[in-house]
């Protein structure tokens, strides 16, 4: 096995329920360095879940999670994220008082324990680093700006960029095209994709994504894995998946939901 395939993360059958609702049923993903895997399905399919556990913010009930062999299943979030895995979140998570810089900053020292907050906002280092990132992402010129005058895009793109303040191996994006208009969305994942190819945080980043606009899917994913009622019903390219007749019928047909197809 050479280093290029070397799996990076392996998810061992992970489950998790929620009283009656099976969130993760059995899910068994092993994901290589340098993919750009994107997870589509159905609104309550299993997808959140699924980027919660890998991060440590929901715990399996059972399985388990290895980051470059290293068992990471019992670890807290900030343990995760110090070894290698960053995340965004479906609605972002901003200071919504603080300028783009300052949220920036604040990133860059939590990613950076050793730090004090007041020490990284006056350290130039720190600031410099923090105008590159925004820079890679089109985002220096808001850098003044307090995030609660921005909308959904920029906000989105801020809460992707803070994610690469730790240099992360693997990235995972909670839906990073959602609130965002329907004619800015291939223009925020081109931001996101070109920042990170042109090695905005300084490391080679895999990227797991979840997203819900196919056409996004088929132009962005190296590789879809689809979801359906908390398990996996198909992985492969994003040609063979959004051909696949239980994906076009649970996921991107005429069953909207979960919720609906039990209905
Ligand atoms: N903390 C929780 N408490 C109770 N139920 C939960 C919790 N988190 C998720 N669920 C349930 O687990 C199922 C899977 O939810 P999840 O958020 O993973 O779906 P999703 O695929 O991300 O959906 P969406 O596309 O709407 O974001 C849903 O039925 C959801 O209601
Ligand atoms: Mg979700």
């Amino acid at each position: 096995m050479t280093a290029q395939n070397k799996t990076l993360l392996s998810a061992r059958g992970l489950n998790r329920s929620f009283g009656a609702v099976v969130a993760a049923a059995d899910i068994s993903i092993d994901i290589s360095p340098g993919e750009r895997l994107c997870l589509i399905g159905s609104n309550g399919a299993g997808k959140t879940t699924f980027v919660n556990m890998i991060t440590g913010y929901l715990k399996p009930t059972s399985g388990q999670i290895f980051l470059d062999g290293e068992d990471i299943t019992p670890l807290a979030p900030r343990d995760i994220t110090r070894r290698g895995v960053a995340r965004s979140f479906q609605i972002p998570q901003l200071c919504l008082h603080l300028t783009v810089l300052d949220n920036m900053l604040a990133s860059l020292h939590c990613s950076q324990a050793s730090r004090s907050f007041f020490n990284s906002s006056h350290d130039p280092v720190a600031v410099d680093a923090s105008r590159k990132l925004l820079d890679s992402f089109g985002l220096l010129m808001h850098a003044a700006r307090p995030v609660l005058e921005l909308p959904g895009g920029v906000r989105k793109l801020l809460d992707i960029a803070m994610a690469l303040t730790g240099q992360p191996k693997l990235l995972m994006l909670d839906e990073p095209t959602s609130g965002v208009s329907a004619d800015e969305k291939f223009a925020t994942m081109d931001t996101v994709i070109n920042a990170i190819d042109r090695g905005a945080s300084g490391h080679p980043v895999t990227v797991v994504f979840v997203e819900h606009d196919m056409d996004i899917v088929a132009r962005y994913a190296s590789r879809v894995i689809a979801f359906y009622s908390g398990r996996v019903i198909a992985d492969g390219s994003s040609a063979s998946v959004l051909a696949d007749p239980e994906v076009q019928r649970y996921v991107t047909g005429s069953v909207k939901s979960t919720a609906e197809a039990f209905a």
